[in-house]
């Protein structure tokens, strides 16, 4: 490490600028804070002296502060509030009368606030998924010839879900995307307008651009789909992981990311390993089993740790070590896609530790918006070693710029990947996708209706306990955020080439350091 240090010791030729804009803020804001704090001071010991000065004198300035007193403070805001019904998932005999769905949950939303904000920028990839159908609209034909690549089909009338099953999907993902898609009912009761819709819950990306080009190709059928790449036409929607992942213990979002705040809080940047953790099943992607040759072993060292993850050993030994709270003791942490894109990479960004993110082809709903340098380390698929230890020995050297680039990956998780957003997405997404179809849904023959009793009842295991978790009790008291309009095609185009940029620059950094440290050798 001190020679790392040696080495980057005056040669680095690019300057903090070059960087990222943002972190020059940050200086300007520390300064601030000096400022701030002086002047705070000395406003503290005049108030002290003049409130010592008044007190001398009997004169009762404190005595009389509302805030002696703080059962003032509520009375304020009762207004504001009244009673919310709460209908948690209930399958007692009678709650359910005999009846598979109860419809015991209010139908109508009556919001409290008006004023709503403005969605985060992410939400504008919505119009780019749904762009392909916007001048011919979605025509039940398209719905047909899309039937093989989906594993069931949604159809929403009249504030109840129908389900029509084509094929058996993989493991709980089904199941829980149904789960999540009540949940946004129950938030936005009588607002999720009339759909019909074709879901796939697999990795592969299914309505590919090739297939739909020359002069007999046939206008796309719309797949809805966990993620999308360049050459695919699937519309991302929310994974199932969001409402839990009950086959690995991975509880809904909401608690994971609790879980997860709590337990980075134990270990400080400096204490943390100064090394790139990675942890996950190698087996699934070439590019993990690439990545498993820059491991520590007696030959060399790369900076990076990688473990195994063995499901089905963790599910016999009840997943001690596998949880995900104590995976953030590392202070960069590595992700990598897995068949397609890859769950984990919420969980990986959301530790404050420095993402070391190797070169995606695939996105989720989010992805699309975390920037380069400003929320994670661009690491390139070719000579990933060299990258992930270029990377480390850069961060140890600027530790500031490293925690900078963590915490920023980090506040977009935990701050633009709530729970309430991942909702706002659905409901905008179902909302949009809804105003294209040129026909009026009407509930397919074979489909049957499922509810949260429906869906939940009939599980006593952890899947139930998952979904008592997420259920939603009562309606929202405010309206979903505003949808932000369309990205402009030019500003598409310059984050593509910003990500390219920042490519390139990393690669020649990365170039001058090995050959400095080659030189060194000789
Ligand atoms: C605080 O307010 C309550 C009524 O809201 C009153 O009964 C009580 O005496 C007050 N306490 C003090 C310390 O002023
Ligand atoms: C379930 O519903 C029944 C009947 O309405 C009620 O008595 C019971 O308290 C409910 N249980 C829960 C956990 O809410
Ligand atoms: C398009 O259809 C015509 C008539 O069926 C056929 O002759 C032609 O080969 C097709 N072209 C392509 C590119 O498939
Ligand atoms: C990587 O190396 C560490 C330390 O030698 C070892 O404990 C671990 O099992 C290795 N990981 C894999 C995936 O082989
Ligand atoms: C995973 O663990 C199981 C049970 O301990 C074992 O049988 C299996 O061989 C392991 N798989 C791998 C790839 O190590």
């Amino acid at each position: 490490m001190g020679e790392a240090a040696k080495l980057f010791a005056g040669f680095w030729p690019y300057g903090d600028q070059q960087i990222h804009g943002c972190l020059h803020k940050k200086v300007g804001i520390g300064r601030l804070h000096g400022l701030v704090s002086t002047t705070t001071f000395i406003f503290l010991v005049s108030f002290l002296l003049i409130a010592t000065f008044l007190n001398w004198m009997q004169i009762p300035i404190i005595q009389g502060s509302p805030l002696t007193n703080m059962s003032l403070l509520p009375t304020r805001n009762t207004k504001k509030h009244y009673e919310r019904v709460e209908v948690p998932l209930n399958c007692s005999k009678a709650a359910l009368q005999g009846r598979k769905c109860p419809d015991n949950y209010p139908r109508v939303f009556e919001p409290e606030e008006s004023s709503t904000e403005t969605c985060p920028d992410y939400f504008r990839w919505i119009h780019h998924d749904l762009q392909q159908w916007k001048t011919t609209g979605i025509t039940q034909d398209m719905i047909e010839r899309g039937k093989p690549s989906a594993h069931f089909r949604i159809v929403i009338v009249g504030g109840n879900v129908y389900v029509e099953k084509y094929s058996k999907p993989f493991q709980t993902r089904d199941l829980f995307t149904k789960w999540g898609i009540l949940q946004l009912l129950r938030l936005y009761p009588g607002k999720v307008p009339d759909l019909d819709l074709l879901f796939f819950s697999g990795d592969k990306t299914q309505i590919m651009k090739r297939d739909y080009h020359g002069p007999n190709a046939t206008f796309p059928p719309p797949v809805f789909h966990y993620c999308g790449s360049e050459e695919a036409l699937d519309i991302v929607f929310p994974d199932w992981t969001f409402w839990g992942w009950a086959e690995v213990k991975i509880m809904p979002w909401e608690d994971t990311l609790r879980a997860i705040k709590k337990g980075l809080k134990r270990l400080k940047w400096e204490e943390r390993e100064p090394y790139a953790f990675w942890k996950g099943n190698p087996y699934v992607a070439e590019d993990r089993l690439d990545l498993m040759k820059c491991n520590l072993s007696d030959k060399y060292d790369w900076n990076v740790r990688l473990y195994h993850q063995n499901w089905s050993k963790a599910t016999q030994e009840g997943f001690k070590g596998s949880k995900l709270e104590e995976q953030c003791h590392y202070r960069y942490k590595i992700y990598t896609e897995g068949a397609t894109w890859s769950v984990s990479e919420k969980y990986i960004m959301a530790c404050d530790s420095m993402t070391l993110m190797i070169k995606p082809e695939f996105h989720d709903f989010f992805s699309r918006s975390l920037v380069p340098m400003e929320h994670y380390w661009p690491i390139r698929r070719k000579d990933k070693c060299r990258g992930l230890k270029f990377a480390v020995e850069w961060g140890n050297s600027h530790s500031q710029r490293a925690q900078a680039i963590g915490k920023a990956g980090s506040k977009f998780i935990q701050e633009l990947l709530t729970m309430r957003n991942v909702y706002d997405y659905m409901f905008h997404l179902l909302n949009e996708y809804s105003k294209l179809l040129k026909f009026k849904p009407t509930v397919p023959p074979k489909a049957r209706r499922i509810c949260v009793e429906s869906l939940g009842c009939p599980h006593t295991d952890l899947k139930r306990e998952f979904m008592e978790q997420s259920t939603v009790k009562s309606p929202s008291n405010k309206l979903p955020c505003e949808l932000p309009p369309p990205f402009e095609p030019q500003v598409i185009q310059a984050s593509l080439e910003n990500k390219e940029k920042m490519a390139k620059q990393v690669e020649t950094w990365e170039t001058v350091y090995w050959n400095k440290l080659n030189d060194n050798k000789q």
